[in-house]
């Protein structure tokens, strides 16, 4: 069988307890949380198999070969090679972006963040007593990106402190060109903000857009920036729990780690061992996964080509961003989960009258999911 091939493979998760397959009970077919119905790459499976065999699970710490592999895809992808010594191993990104907030940040400083986004962004202030201003998001062309304006108005602020920046963007699959980060990060600097850069979902790149780390633009960029990443999205292992931070300025890893220290786990050595594999020898099982996504992708754009669903271009991740404003939905989620289909609603990022559409599936199941949603959609009308 072709490695493209094992993406249409039907797999019946309903006996994980995977979060999102446990969610909808009956003919509700999933399409909400980050997380793809493929298999692994064969690469992990292996690594991992032989770290159980060996057996023994005590503390363990990350080696050196993982920030080896970490560093030799940073690289090969991004012509960007962070230094070992600036490397934070951990369990997880979303805790990191909370404690990136509450670590370097004060009670009533101003956060901004650019929104819609992915809803811990913005739970990160507001769930520790900071100040938060959403810049709108808004369509240039046929893309969306942030509106500058907007956003310079809410840094120049006297209590902004901290940019959250999600690149490439969570909904709304922008990838930011060069030209809008440094914009972005002339601002940051002008008004000393420090920016945290949650690049999860970079190496899912459709496009021909090239993704830019923050903390490469410019050794000032890399010294106010905490970037995060990790392979959990791209390689489907987020069960497993890793992430990392690279953080170049020594006083702000300084106190991260402070704060790290006695409130988070290392992560998991199973974690480890299938980061360092997925880094080091997933690349070919990368390019079939996104050439399938591709695939969906183009799918999807056929599908609603003739319908009053609106999708902007679409640079990166497997989560279609679509406007269905014009529908007129009193309850978007529950409308989509009568008609089979379990979605993401926009509300939950801070846009009412959009759905998420997870496509990270055969395209048998994006097919189904695809005329359920046309078929619920044209019996209104
Ligand atoms: C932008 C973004 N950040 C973070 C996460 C979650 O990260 P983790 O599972 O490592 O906590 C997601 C998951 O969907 C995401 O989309």
């Amino acid at each position: 069988m072709s490695q493209a091939s094992d993406f249409d493979k039907i797999i019946d998760r309903s006996h994980q307890n995977s979060d999102k397959w446990g969610k909808y009970s009956g003919d509700v077919i999933p399409m909400w949380v980050a997380d793809m119905d493929f298999d692994s790459p064969q690469c992990i499976k292996d690594a991992l198999t032989q770290r159980v065999e060996e057996g023994v699970f005590g503390y363990t710490y990350a080696s050196k070969s993982l920030v080896n592999s970490i560093q030799g895809h940073c690289q090969a992808r991004y012509d960007w090679m962070p230094s070992a010594a600036h490397f934070v191993h951990l369990p997880g990104l979303v805790c990191a972006l909370h404690l990136a907030v509450r670590a370097l940040s004060e009670a009533q400083d101003r956060i901004i963040v650019p929104s819609p986004v992915y809803y811990h962004l913005t739970k990160a202030p507001e769930m520790s007593d900071r100040k938060l201003d959403r810049i709108p998001f808004v369509l240039k062309g046929n893309r969306w990106s942030v509106d500058l304006k907007s956003f310079e108005y809410s840094c120049k602020k006297a209590d902004a402190k901290m940019i959250l920046l999600c690149n490439p963007h969570n909904p709304g699959a922008t990838v930011y060109s060069k030209e809008e980060l440094l914009a972005i990060h002339d601002i940051a600097q002008r008004y000393d903000l420090l920016v945290i850069s949650d690049e999860i979902h970079c190496d899912l790149i459709l496009t021909s857009a090239q993704h830019i780390p923050f903390a490469s633009l410019n050794d000032d960029a890399s010294q106010r920036t905490i970037t995060l990443m990790a392979p959990s999205k791209t390689f489907n292992i987020a069960g497993l729990g890793y992430a990392f931070a690279v953080i170049a300025n020594t006083k702000l890893r300084q106190r991260f780690n402070q704060a790290r220290e006695a409130l988070i786990p290392a992560p998991n050595l199973l974690a480890l061992v299938a980061a360092e594999a997925a880094y080091r020898d997933g690349q070919a099982w990368h390019e079939s996964l996104l050439d399938y996504l591709r695939g969906n992708l183009c799918f999807i754009k056929e599908r609603i080509a003739n319908t009053k669903i609106r999708m902007a271009e679409h640079q990166a991740t497997y989560l279609a961003w679509l406007d269905v404003r014009e529908y007129h939905l009193e309850n978007p989620h529950d409308f989509f989960v009568k008609a089979g289909v379990g979605i993401s609603d926009g509300e939950g990022f801070g846009a009412a009258g959009f759905i998420r559409l997870n496509f990270g599936c055969s395209r048998t199941q994006l097919e189904q999911a695809m005329n359920r949603i046309l078929i619920a959609l044209e019996s209104m009308s």
